[in-house]
């Protein structure tokens, strides 16, 4: 069992507190374990989490995973930016120098094709919309951001999915989480009629709903 990073003095008003789905993607890391260590095992890669919000995905993998990436992490809101450095710092003090977290839509300022593990917990709770960005850090919307992704709970995702030739290095992976209102089996469908390797990693019931993560690499 590896261990949990501890996330502390957070203001979970204005960031997304770790919940079921954060914990799955834990649950995920460790079982991906063995396959990343021998993916990277010859390189240093450049690891991506979309929306970290309080840095507990991050910080679990640097503390059990992956120890020499260079980890280039991004929020929209600026409160998570800040987080992640700090639950960075709290959990593995000799690795802080390794992360760096930059406020961007998705992965708009980050060079394409450079990414060799993408994590995202997106915004996936089905909502008339996405809402808009806040206009002060310290709007207390932020949290909607973290959760409403408007229509079928797919349209921040598949911002990602239908960017992901171009985000991911040529032999990249990533992990995405999906609640089962995001009609995942369908996406993956789709995905591998586009040429992605997808599989299941995790596919567990939280509380009323199922949570699962896939895993896409180019086939
Ligand atoms: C469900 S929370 C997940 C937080 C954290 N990764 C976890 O698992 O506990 C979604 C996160 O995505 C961020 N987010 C939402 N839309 C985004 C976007 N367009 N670009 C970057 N981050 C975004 C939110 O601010 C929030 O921190």
């Amino acid at each position: 069992m590896l261990s949990t990073p501890i996330t502390k003095n957070l203001d979970y008003d204005k960031v997304y507190e770790p919940s079921e789905d954060s914990f799955y993607l834990l649950d995920c890391f460790e079982e991906e374990k063995e396959y990343l260590e021998a993916k990277f095992k010859d390189r240093v890669p450049v690891i991506t989490e979309i929306g970290t919000g309080s840095g507990i995905v991050t910080t679990f993998i640097l503390q059990n995973i992956v120890h020499d990436g260079i980890y280039i992490s991004t929020d929209v809101n600026p409160n998570a930016c800040k987080s992640v450095l700090e639950t960075v710092q709290y959990n593995c003090p000799t690795a802080a120098h390794l992360v760096d977290s930059t406020q961007m839509d998705l992965t708009s300022a980050i060079r394409q094709h450079t990414i060799d593990l993408l994590v995202f917990n997106p915004p996936y709770v089905p909502a008339s919309e996405v809402p808009e960005i806040p206009a002060s850090d310290e709007d207390a919307t932020w949290l909607d951001l973290a959760l409403l992704g408007g229509e079928d709970g797919m349209i921040v995702t598949w911002k990602v999915l239908n960017n992901l030739e171009h985000i991911l290095s040529s032999d990249g992976v990533a992990y995405i989480l999906f609640c089962a209102r995001n009609k995942p089996d369908s996406v993956a469908d789709l995905m591998r009629q586009r040429g992605w390797n997808v599989d299941v990693i995790i596919n567990k019931k939280a509380g009323w709903e199922v949570l699962s993560i896939l895993r896409f690499v180019r086939s």
